[in-house]
């Protein structure tokens, strides 16, 4: 008799502090939804709101919203709010662009806070557009930056007196696997360095506390646990401390000490207002705005404790359930190492993964052999941990990778 059978984990539901959470999202019926690290699912105050800003805002107020509907400070509004989540005050978060162009930003924001070093270091493995981005940047400086990325156990050691910049992602996206923030931190700043955090699988997801931690910079997605809507704008963290010596290299109008002065020449905001570049895409902004919303309504502490129950469970369920079909675990077993995915290495992962789709159970594919399951505590249940493995237990069993259709990949996985 397993340990977790369907009436065991019913319960569990039902004693779930964060079990009404679920009826604040639209998810299709019957779906389960393994995805939200990757895009978070629609939270239903989005669709109001949003019309709202539409047909209220923008078809009525028209440009005079820009101040009526307070339009002009949503950035550091909505960057006020996503502090709380990441334990940072406000006036040090702004909501602003892709992740990658934030990336940029702070990047080059450290970079000008160490002039007399040279390397932006980071680890093999790492996001891509992590690693593009400072490959970009070291390609422009025209040989004043290199970019260097070594294998993750050798990072700590790479950090010698020419390092300006060390660049990681605080939860991986492929294996889930967390860096220690205060110790990666305090080990960089002993060698001189200063560090931006990729936060993007971490907000949301797991309490975080970068002052605490005593972070330099932090960027992330919007559109993952927060909930923002696809392409969400995303945010950056600019300790208060580097604010008035930190350079945006990317000097727009918005980033001005007076954008409606018109000046011709660039001087920047005071604060984290600097971090901005062009004219804030309020449509998103509204959409992102309700998701941290509703993210600031539950206690961090429940999500991050279900979020690890559900890894847990997943894969106590995976070991049960699907132990003979050839999957190798590439997260780490150990609750403190984990974030809030789970992922399984197989030769057929690819087709796994879209069969799976087929059946109603949604994760992605990371190339060349990784499932993710996303665990996202505000709308999945403990049930579900269990529909979704004996899917994958059927797709294993009927060979349901087995498909000419998955011959070739799909433009997105
Ligand atoms: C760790 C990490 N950084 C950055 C990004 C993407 O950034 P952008 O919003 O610029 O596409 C992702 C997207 O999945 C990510 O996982």
């Amino acid at each position: 008799m397993s340990q977790w059978d369907r009436a065991t984990l019913e319960a569990l539901d039902r004693a779930d502090p964060l079990a009404a959470f679920r009826d604040q999202f639209q998810l299709p019926a019957g779906l389960i939804y393994l995805d939200g690290n990757s895009l978070g699912a629609l939270p239903r105050r989005t669709l109001a709101r949003v019309e709202e800003t539409v047909t209220q805002a923008w078809g009525e107020g028209l440009i005079t919203s820009w101040l009526g509907a307070e339009w002009i400070t949503a950035p550091r509004r909505v960057g006020d709010k996503i502090a709380r989540l990441l334990g940072a005050e406000p006036g040090e978060v702004i909501v602003a662009d892709s992740t990658s162009v934030n990336l940029f930003k702070a990047i080059t924001a450290a970079l000008s806070l160490r002039p007399e070093r040279s390397v932006i270091l980071s680890e093999t493995g790492n996001f891509p557009t992590d690693l593009y981005m400072m490959q970009g940047i070291a390609a422009f400086s025209a040989g004043r930056v290199r970019a260097e990325a070594v294998c993750e156990d050798a990072v700590l050691d790479r950090l010698r007196d020419d390092v300006a910049v060390l660049l990681l992602t605080q939860v991986h996206y492929k294996t889930g696997a967390v860096r220690d923030m205060a110790e990666v931190t305090r080990r960089a700043h002993q060698a001189g360095a200063l560090v931006v955090w990729d936060l993007s699988h971490s907000a949301g997801a797991i309490p975080l506390d970068l002052n605490e931690a005593d972070a330099d910079f932090a960027v992330g997605c919007g559109y993952k646990f927060l909930n923002g809507g696809p392409g969400a704008p995303a945010y950056l963290f600019a300790a208060r401390r580097h604010q008035a010596q930190a350079m945006p290299v990317l000097s727009g109008w918005m980033g001005h000490a007076a954008p409606f002065a018109f000046e011709d020449g660039y001087r920047a905001a005071e604060g984290i207002e600097r971090f901005l570049c062009g004219t804030p895409p309020i449509l998103g902004m509204t959409a992102l705005e309700c998701g941290v919303d509703l993210l600031a309504e539950a206690d961090m502490a429940a999500i991050r404790a279900k979020s690890l129950q559900l890894g847990r469970l997943f894969m106590d369920l995976m070991d049960e359930h699907c132990g003979g079909f050839g999957f190798r675990l590439v997260s780490p077993r150990e609750d403190a190492r984990r974030g809030s995915h789970v992922s399984y290495a197989h030769p057929q992962g690819y087709g796994i993964m879209q069969a799976l789709k087929e059946r109603g159970v949604i994760g992605d594919f990371r190339d060349p052999d990784v499932l993710r399951f996303g665990l996202t505590p505000l709308y999945l249940r403990h049930v579900d941990m269990l529909d979704a493995v004996m899917a994958i237990r059927a797709v294993c069993e009927t060979r349901g990778w087995d498909d000419p259709r998955w011959a070739v990949r799909a433009a997105v996985t």
